[in-house]
């Protein structure tokens, strides 16, 4: 069998598969359904510091290849997750990552203060990056002092590992990176979704509530591996790649374009196993072509003969 745990600033990962924050609830509604501790680990629906309803329905459209969202960063707050929810995730035998989304610099730090109080996560995952929100969302994602702003506020708060998850929706995805890297994070998130939107063209209405939303799912893979692959040649911290992986084989591009480990997102909303089947595929194609750790494949692209105008960016 392949090698498949490793380090994710110290916490000890038994594979590089996670389910994606949006996509698998708190962590603990699946417990009866997935085997979750055959997960690397669960990033949470996003935490804000009180509960928020979200954005009015519709707030999900199906498109070609994809999926629009609308959600708004619906979530029960921080303070019923800790009562509610950690109770549970701190018996799972997987690493729980806290997904943090706030409206001001403030609101992040008191967040990640309540769940340092109440211990039992491992790490944290900072949603810069939502782009269904008027307030912090992508006003904050896209510009890259802020992001490295929120990135020192919180280091300074927290020895736990500190993963910010960047949007796409910039022109150089990597200077953010190298920013946030610059002010103590562990790792990056690559990507968020895409901003989009669908049309009914017989009413000539939008789809979604709020005009726009995030694209996800394998439309938006192509755009994400050009985006490990550019982030991963800027930073030494490791890329956590996202974007439309629906099988092993796609994740595997994922490790080859940079990716140190990967987050499956959509597809939990085709199959809530989507996740373990994703890791254990990697594992049976490890054996197939006999590469006996899973970090072999990262960043282990064969570009000779092809330079990407990315490069004129790094
Ligand atoms: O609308 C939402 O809750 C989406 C969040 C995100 O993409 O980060």
């Amino acid at each position: 069998m392949a090698r498949t745990d490793f380090h994710l600033g110290g916490v000890h990962c038994k594979n590089r598969v996670f389910v994606a924050s949006g996509t698998f609830g708190y962590g603990d509604e699946c417990r009866d359904l997935v085997d979750v501790e055959r997960l690397g680990g669960i990033m949470t629906k996003s935490l804000s510091l009180k509960p928020r309803d979200g954005n009015p329905p519709p707030r999900v459209v199906e498109t070609a290849g994809g999926m629009l969202n609308s959600i708004g960063l619906a979530n029960i707050g921080v303070h019923r997750f800790v009562a509610e929810k950690l109770p549970v995730l701190r018996l799972l035998n997987t690493v729980i990552v806290a997904n943090i989304a706030a409206s001001s610099v403030d609101e992040y730090c008191a967040v990640l203060d309540v769940l340092e109080d109440a211990g039992g996560v491992h790490a944290y995952e900072i949603n810069v990056s939502c782009p269904n929100v008027r307030e912090g969302g992508l006003t904050f994602g896209t510009d890259c002092a802020m992001t490295a702003g929120i990135t020192k506020r919180l280091r300074a708060r927290t020895r736990k590992p500190l993963i910010i998850k960047l949007t796409p929706n910039v022109a150089q995805i990597s200077s953010f990176a190298r920013a946030v890297q610059e002010e103590g994070a562990d790792a990056v998130s690559v990507i968020n979704t895409l901003i989009g939107m669908a049309i009914d063209v017989r009413t000539r209405k939008p789809l979604l509530s709020t005009v726009t939303g995030g694209l996800s799912g394998p439309a938006i893979k192509p755009v994400a591996l050009a985006k490990v692959y550019e982030t991963a040649r800027a930073v030494r911290i490791p890329v956590i790649g996202i974007g439309g992986i629906m099988c092993a084989t796609d994740a595997i591009e994922f490790f080859l374009a940079g990716a140190t480990a990967v987050q499956v997102g959509t597809a939990n909303f085709i199959d809530p196993a989507a996740g373990v089947r994703v890791a254990e595929g990697i594992d049976a194609w490890c054996n197939d072509h006999g590469i006996d750790d899973v970090g072999k494949l990262v960043g282990a692209l064969d570009a000779k003969g092809g330079v990407s105008v990315l490069e004129s960016w790094l």
